[in-house]
């Protein structure tokens, strides 16, 4: 077991504000939620002191955009988003100690102290320096309301304060070619008053604290980062804004600014953990200022400096607190091969895979975790969720408990039986198991969640295995006394999964010990004691009912995300379609020259060696004549002979590999990109209608 002893007896542990301006999906739970639960869920089973805080980051352009985009105003935008994040992250189980706002009071008073309290301390640089401005929209441009091309990677599409390309922090000024978002207008320069936070100065702290302290127990990709942004040298960056939403600059002379929304929102860990310790009748500080504390956030990797730089240094000026012990960025998650994308809805969103999968929070869970983007970005597809479903969780976890529970009630009458001598597999069986808290700790405290949860399905394994040597249905036909002993086994495995699950599969442990009665019967057993503990699950006790743990996930559910995905994908193209220039303008003459009739299709057959033309002979009334159409990608002969069209006839007839076509087939495109005939309603009319 790891060394309790030297572990701190208190966690805060933090996983990233989301920005109120659309629902979470699954990219935000692999690369955050998921493993920020598993930690704290694992830290409270070792006993220790938990906060983890979290709560809805409700400023900046963001939000503002999406409010100008919906036609709402900002506060209609987080509340919205702010109630179907927080009821989504419940309903799926994670398991935040407190999860607030940051529009709240208690969050505005905590973050407008801290900037006071920076400014009267004259860690801030005041300058009036000249921005970009939007002449159009009379307003400056920050962040996400303007774009450009990045300087250091040459990224098109780099906001004002971040490359979300190369994960640089700029400066809107250091854009090229800058493009306000709101109008589209190329900005000019306008002099403002900004504070600034001089980050050149925390340069000497920043690399004996980083690049010397923590180059061994951070991951690889964090540390890279810093040490490249170290190297290249900080500089002092701005921490106000000229907006019109956010928390306003508390201090003279700040008058119609407000503070940027990431020097507030990192503060917004610390507002959480008061409104928790508040309402639990508990002290908010040693969570933030003891040293015995360790201190956590678990965020994605376009958030590495503003966790790891920024919000240190503003920690470290400020000078009363703790600064992070680790930061366990996640890389990427990508969906069927493309990036996920709240703007083009490319996304799993978590409340909608609620209400299509009920109560399979923990399937979701398990996906994410054992294709968890820790060491690169990786790709969520449906098939890989599938298989997981049903050739782990089902086949293996699932079955293991299944074959146990049944058997024993089948036998025992659900009674755990009193087992006999124990052979040496049973001993070798036993002594495996006993190894899986420790494996699995090792790797949860190296933030490994990836491989916890393969060790937790190797223990599922196990027992499996044991299972199919020992044979316990064929073995009950001649020596009984055996079974009782193999099933004691069994059902010791079946419990050290009960509590070993509950960290990455909170609903299905829970549900295993319900069935295994363990927990509020009295009988209980603590991932700490199971090393020692002789026995898990004493003989006489008696368990509940067998009940599914899973079910398995059939290919039409599979194949209606799939189909979902790609009427997205359809959408999406149909949106971002060129639309072609309007032609020359025509004269009503001009266009009462064309003689457009009805007409059937009698024959069509395919041209041959040509991919794209059918060649039709259509009756249009004042004959039947031969039209060559190059419509064979979307339809077949067969389909189209009967079929009534708009026919334009006095089209000078041309030769097309060969074949005369006298006259053209009117077609269009519907909604989904998919071409269609221009045909009048079928049962009205006849041939040779001309259309006027
Ligand atoms: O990237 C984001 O979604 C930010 N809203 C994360 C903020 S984390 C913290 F600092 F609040
Ligand atoms: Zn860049």
């Amino acid at each position: 077991m790891t060394d309790n002893a030297k572990t701190p007896a208190r966690y805060t542990i933090t996983a990233a504000l989301p920005y109120t301006n659309g629902p979470i999906h699954i990219g935000h739970l692999a690369g955050v939620y998921v493993p920020a639960d598993i930690y704290a869920r694992y830290q409270r089973l070792m006993g220790k002191d938990v906060a983890f805080v979290c709560g809805s980051d409700e400023h900046g352009v963001a939000i503002s955009m999406k409010a100008k985009k919906e036609g709402i105003t900002p506060k209609d935008v987080i509340d919205k988003y702010h109630a179907i994040i927080k009821k989504s992250f419940a309903d799926f189980g994670i398991s935040f100690d407190n999860y607030s706002r940051t529009s709240a009071e208690v969050h505005h008073k905590t973050a407008s102290e801290f900037f006071v309290k920076l400014y009267e301390q004259g860690d801030f640089i005041e300058e009036t320096t000249a921005q970009l401005y939007d002449e159009e929209a009379k307003q400056f441009l920050a962040d996400r309301f303007v774009v450009g091309t990045c300087p250091k990677c040459g990224h098109e599409e780099a906001y004002g304060d971040q490359c979300e390309n190369c994960g640089s922090t700029l400066n809107a000024t250091d854009l090229i070619n800058p493009k306000s978002t709101i109008t589209g207008a190329v900005p000019t320069l306008k002099e403002t008053k900004h504070w600034f936070l001089p980050l050149d100065r925390y340069e000497d702290f920043l690399k004996e604290w980083i690049l010397e302290g923590h180059k061994k127990d951070w991951k690889p990709n964090v540390y890279g980062q810093c040490k490249s942004w170290i190297d290249d040298g900080l500089k002092p960056r701005a921490v106000t804004r000229d907006l019109d939403w956010g928390i306003p600059v508390p201090v003279k002379g700040g008058e119609g600014k407000v503070l940027y929304v990431w020097f507030d929102a990192p503060i917004g860990y610390i507002s959480s953990t008061k409104e928790w310790a508040e309402r639990e009748g508990k002290d908010w500080e040693p969570y933030w200022k003891d040293e015995n504390t360790k201190l956590l956030h678990f965020i994605g990797k376009d958030n590495i400096v503003f966790h790891c730089i920024i919000f240190p240094s503003i920690l470290k000026a400020h000078g009363d607190y703790i600064l992070p012990d680790n930061v366990p960025a996640n890389e990427f998650l990508n969906l069927e091969g493309n990036k996920l994308s709240t703007s083009k809805n490319w996304a799993v969103w978590l409340h909608e895979y609620l209400e299509e999968f009920p109560d399979m929070q923990d399937v979701l869970r398990y996906t994410l975790t054992a294709n968890a983007p820790e060491t690169k970005d990786n790709d969520f597809t449906w098939k890989d969720f599938q298989a997981r479903n049903n050739n782990e969780l089902v086949a293996i976890l699932g079955n293991f408990i299944n074959r146990v529970v049944v058997l024993t009630h089948k036998y025992y009458d659900g009674k755990v039986p009193t087992p006999n001598e124990f052979s040496q597999v049973d001993k070798e069986t036993l002594e495996a198991m006993k190894k899986y808290p420790e494996i699995i700790s090792t790797s949860i405290e190296r933030y490994r969640f990836r491989e916890a949860s393969q060790e937790l399905m190797n223990l599922a394994r196990l027992g499996n295995k044991y299972l199919a040597d020992e044979e316990p249905w064929k073995v009950i036909k001649q020596d009984g006394e055996r079974v009782k002993t193999i099933m004691f086994v069994a059902l010791q495995i079946a419990t050290g999964l009960a509590v070993l699950s509950e960290p990455f599969l909170p609903f299905t442990s829970e549900k295993l010990k319900n069935i295994l009665a363990i927990g509020s019967s009295g009988v209980d057993t603590s991932w700490t004691e199971m090393e020692t503990k002789e026995v898990l699950l004493p003989a006489d006790h008696q368990i509940n009912k067998a009940e599914l743990l899973f079910r398995k996930v059939e290919d039409q559910e599979i194949q209606a995300q799939l189909d979902k995905l790609e009427a997205t994908k359809k959408s999406n193209e149909q949106m971002n379609k060129e639309v072609e220039p309007q032609k020359d303008t025509i004269t009503f003459d001009d266009f009462s020259k064309l003689d457009m009739r009805v007409g059937t299709i009698v024959e069509a057959e395919k041209m041959p060696k040509a991919k794209k033309l059918l060649v039709l002979k259509v009756d249009t009334g004042l004959d039947t004549r031969t039209i060559v159409s190059g419509i064979a990608e979307s339809f077949t002969p067969e389909e189209i002979v009967g079929k009534k069209v708009t026919v334009l006839v006095n089209l000078a007839p041309r030769a097309l590999r060969g074949v005369e076509s006298e006259g053209m087939i009117l077609m269009t495109e519907n909604a989904d990109g998919k071409l269609v005939f221009v045909n009048p309603d079928e049962d009205n009319v006849g041939n040779g209608l001309t259309i006027n």
